[in-house]
């Protein structure tokens, strides 16, 4: 039952992203604010990112806060956004000692002024490590994204930059918040949710989906060699057949 022991060295999924989701399910089960489960939800996401570092995993993404969550009732969108800024100061020192480099996807902008000045701070000061990704989706949406995109081309095309039959998929990948990174290979969604809820709605055309009934503030690192074994015994086709892989 040691998961990492089966784990494929050679086999690792180069980037993995992850929907954070059960925070506030864990709590209410134990009685608690659901802030409470949001603070723990933040001790699983360092647990985690080092995991993946030691693996050798290239990018780890992590669905933090969607478009959707401004919605959420103020209090609660208060109480991320601190323990967002609170999380970021206090963990750029460990970052810079896991030789980890952070990156944001997302709408910063809508963010307040501390909290984007804080990860702007943590971004540049980490801009130099050459380990583990770690990309955080901040205010962030797959359709805010493909819709920043989509004006992009066309500012570029009215530019007379490019013309409109040299847009192909490579052009339009580069257009996007993400246009750095690999796509990613696996998708992991906690809390037995079965939907994507607006998440890297292009990238995820090939990823491997895994999902656990298991809530974020539980998921542990045995969970997480879990997923990768389960996603080294897929077979990806890619539109091809069996016999062609
Ligand atoms: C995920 O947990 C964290 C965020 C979306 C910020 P939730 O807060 O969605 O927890 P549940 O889904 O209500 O249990
Ligand atoms: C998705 O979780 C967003 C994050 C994990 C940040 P939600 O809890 O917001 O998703 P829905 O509303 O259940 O689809
Ligand atoms: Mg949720």
């Amino acid at each position: 039952m040691d998961y990492k022991q089966q784990i494929k060295k050679e086999r690792l999924p180069r980037h993995v992203a992850i929907i954070m989701d059960g925070n506030g399910r864990w709590a209410k089960k134990l009685g608690m604010m659901r802030v409470l489960g949001h603070k723990q939800g933040v001790n699983v996401v360092r647990e985690i990112t080092e995991e993946a570092a030691q693996l050798g995993i290239q990018y780890l993404t992590l669905y933090a806060f969607s478009t959707e969550n401004w919605n959420r009732p103020k209090e609660e969108v208060d109480a991320l956004m601190s323990l967002l800024v609170n999380t970021i100061v206090n963990e750029t020192a460990t970052l810079m000692k896991n030789n980890v480099q952070l990156l944001s996807i997302g709408d910063l902008n809508r963010l307040p002024d501390d909290a984007k000045r804080n990860i702007q701070d943590c971004i540049a000061k980490t801009s130099m490590n050459t380990g583990l990704k770690l990309v955080i989706a901040l205010s962030y949406s797959a359709r805010w994204e493909i819709i920043q995109a989509v004006k992009n081309i066309a500012q570029s095309v009215k530019n007379e930059d490019i013309q409109v039959e040299q847009i192909d998929e490579q052009v339009f990948s580069a257009a996007l918040t993400t246009k750095e990174m690999p796509d990613p290979d696996l998708l992991i969604r906690t809390s037995g949710e079965l939907r994507i809820s607006n998440f890297l709605l292009w990238q995820l055309a090939y990823a491997e989906l895994y999902f656990t009934d298991c809530l974020w503030p539980e998921f542990t690192k045995e969970e997480f060699y879990k997923a990768i074994v389960d996603y080294q015994g897929r077979e990806r086709r890619f539109g091809k057949t069996s016999e062609q892989i």
